[in-house]
C-alpha cells in the first residue's frame, strides 16, 4: 500500500433517515426514537434522524417533528435532518435541529423526480436556508446525488459534479456528500469524481462519500476513498436504505461492515462494534 490511511474516520449514520424513508410499512414513531437513541449510544457522533420534507413525497417520515422532540441523545451527538426548502428548514429548527442537510443531484432527471425542480431551482431553494442557518448558528451539509450514475440518464459526466459542487461552495455550504445513489460505482470510479468535486471545494476535508451498496461495491469504494484522504463516510446500520425516487436504489454501505474494516485496519471511529451490532 502506498498511501497511509487516515488515523480516524467520522461516520454519519443515516439509517433512521435513508433507511426508514424506504420502508414499505410505516415504522411507529417510538421505534424510530428507540433506534436513534440506541445508535447514539454506540459512540456514533452523527445520527441523521429524519427529513422535514413533504409528507406526500415521503409519508414514512411524516412524523419528523415528533421524532426530533422525543429523541434523547448524549451530549456531543449531532442529529442532522434533511430539508428540501425554507419551510422544512424552519420546521426542523423549531423541532430542535442544529445541523441540516440540503439535497440536489448531478443529473436533471433525478432532481426532477426527487424534488420536482431543476438542479438550478433546487439550489436556489438553498439560498434562504443557508442565510437563515448562518444567522441561527446551524451548520449545513449538501448531498449531491447521482454523482456516479443516474437511474434515468445512466452515466453522469464528472463535469456535472464539478458544476454542482461549485454552486454549493459559492452558497457557503459547509460539507458536500457525494452520493452513489443507485450503487453503480466501482473503486476505479471514485477518484475521477472526487477529483471533479475537488476542483470546486479545494479541501478533501469538506467532502464525504455516501455509498449505496446495490452491487456489493460500497465497502470497496470506501476503501478507495480512504486512499484519497476522505475521512467522512455515510453508512447505515444493517445496510438499510434506498431512495423512493431512484428506481433500483437499494441499501447503503452497512455501518457495522465499515466499522469492522476500519478497526481491523487500525483506523479509529469511536464506535463500539458490539453495541452497534446489538
Ligand atoms: P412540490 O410538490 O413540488 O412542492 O414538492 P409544493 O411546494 O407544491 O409542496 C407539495 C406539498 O408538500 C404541499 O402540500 C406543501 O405544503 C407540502 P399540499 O398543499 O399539497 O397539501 N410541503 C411540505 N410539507 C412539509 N414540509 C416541507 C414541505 N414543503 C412542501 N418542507 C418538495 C417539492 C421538495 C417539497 C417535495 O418534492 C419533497 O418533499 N421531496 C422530498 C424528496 C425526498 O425526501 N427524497 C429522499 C431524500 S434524498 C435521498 O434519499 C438521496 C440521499 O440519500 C443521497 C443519495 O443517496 O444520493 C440524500
Ligand atoms: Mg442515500
Amino acid at each position: 500500500m502506498t498511501t497511509p490511511l487516515p488515523s480516524r474516520v467520522r461516520i454519519i449514520e443515516v439509517g433512521p433517515r435513508d433507511g426508514l424513508q424506504n420502508e414499505a410499512t410505516m415504522v411507529p414513531t417510538d421505534r424510530k426514537v428507540e433506534l436513534i437513541n440506541r445508535l447514539a449510544a454506540t459512540g456514533l457522533a452523527w445520527v441523521e434522524a429524519t427529513s422535514f420534507v413533504s409528507p406526500k413525497a415521503v409519508p414514512q417520515l411524516a412524523d419528523a417533528a415528533d421524532v426530533m422532540r422525543a429523541i434523547n441523545v448524549p451530549a456531543g451527538v449531532t442529529t442532522p435532518v434533511l430539508v428540501p426548502n425554507e419551510r422544512g428548514y424552519h420546521a426542523a429548527v423549531a423541532a430542535g435541529a442544529t445541523h441540516v442537510s440540503v439535497f440536489t443531484a448531478a443529473s436533471e432527471s433525478f432532481t426532477q423526480a426527487n424534488v420536482n425542480a431543476t438542479i438550478a431551482e433546487s439550489i436556489e431553494r438553498f439560498r434562504p436556508i443557508v442565510a437563515a442557518a448562518q444567522a441561527d448558528g446551524v451548520t449545513v451539509r449538501a448531498y449531491v446525488s447521482t454523482a456516479w450514475g443516474c437511474p434515468f440518464e445512466g452515466v453522469v459526466p464528472a463535469s456535472a459534479v464539478t458544476d454542482v459542487c461549485a454552486q454549493l461552495d459559492a452558497l457557503g455550504i459547509d460539507e458536500i456528500s457525494l452520493g452513489d445513489t443507485i450503487g453503480v460505482a466501482v473503486p476505479a470510479d471514485i477518484e475521477p469524481v472526487v477529483t471533479a468535486a475537488m476542483q470546486a471545494v479545494a479541501s478533501v476535508d469538506r467532502l464525504a462519500l455516501h455509498l449505496h451498496d446495490t452491487r456489493g461495491t460500497a465497502l470497496a469504494n470506501a476503501w478507495a476513498g480512504l486512499q484519497l484522504g476522505i475521512t467522512t463516510y455515510d453508512a447505515s446500520v444493517s445496510g438499510l436504505g434506498g431512495c423512493p425516487f431512484a428506481p433500483g436504489a437499494t441499501g447503503n454501505l452497512a455501518t457495522e461492515d465499515l466499522v469492522w474494516m476500519l478497526h481491523r485496519s487500525g483506523v479509529e471511529t469511536g464506535v463500539d462494534l458490539d453495541t452497534l451490532i446489538d
